[in-house]
């Protein structure tokens, strides 16, 4: 009923050459997996990226996207020049991006909008921090996070949303499969508000510090389609692994 998805997320790493290389072995080994993969990688690789995987089912994904269509916004990238080199998927309300650079809710929905004009699908990433879980704030403040987008886009049109709670994000910490779950299901039942039928199918990804060793009984819940992967993404064969986590139906 779900097509699962694990993303790589890149982040602020890669080269030319290593992503060529990172390429090169990933294709090499993927025929065995059962889920859909894409790769999210910096602003200035992803022309290269959509060269290199031309012609593969790996899709191609930016990491953040302004807000803005185009004009006097130095250091800006629009969603139309992302469409325009090929690009088509892009993280929306990464946690780094909503601390570091103080994205707020309305602007993450912004960023989804533009996005979807142009044909690209959000990856749209909610998360609670650690303060906001020991104060029993977990479901409101994903929801909020989550609603925000759902009243400027609807959910028929995301490529994914992923759950990545803060404390987990490269800290070695992984919530446990039981933790996800009960958020991936609040989740859930707030897409089925939303629109049923699209919450039936959209896939709902966990992230933060998922590994080969722990993918496997994250991925086995019931409402986990996948993974957005950051430090094992950087490795094609771990990466390999997280994806080979995912089971044939
Ligand atoms: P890590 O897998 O390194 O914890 O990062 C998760 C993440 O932020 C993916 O977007």
């Amino acid at each position: 009923m779900r097509q699962p998805i694990v993303i790589a997320n890149w982040k602020m790493n890669g080269s030319a050459e290593a992503n060529r290389l990172w390429v090169e072995s990933f294709l090499n080994l993927k025929a065995d997996l059962h889920c859909r993969t894409a790769v999210c990688a910096p602003f200035v690789y992803l022309s290269q990226m959509v060269e290199l995987l031309k012609g593969t089912d790996v899709g191609v994904g930016a990491e953040t996207v302004s807000v803005a269509d185009k004009g006097a916004f130095t250091g800006e990238i629009s969603a139309s020049m992302l469409k325009d080199i090929g690009v088509t998927y892009c993280i929306v309300g990464h946690s780094e991006r909503r601390t570091i650079w103080h994205e707020s809710d309305e602007n993450v929905a912004e960023q989804a909008e533009k996005l979807v004009a142009q044909g690209i699908a959000p990856v749209v990433c909610v998360g609670e921090t650690l303060e906001e879980r020991e104060a029993g704030k977990t479901e409101e403040v994903v929801l909020r996070q989550l609603r925000a987008v759902l009243a400027r886009v609807p959910a028929a049109q995301f490529a994914a949303v992923a759950y990545e709670p803060v404390w987990a994000i490269g800290t070695g910490k992984t919530a446990t499969p039981e933790t996800a779950q009960e958020v991936h299901a609040a989740i859930r039942a707030a897409l089925t508000e939303a629109d049923a039928a699209a919450a039936q199918t959209l896939p709902i990804l966990y992230g933060g510090s998922v590994k080969p060793a722990n993918a496997r009984e994250l991925f086995l819940q019931p409402d986990i389609d996948g993974g957005l992967i950051g430090g094992a993404a950087l490795k094609a064969e771990d990466f390999h692994s997280v994806c080979a986590a995912i089971d044939a139906d």
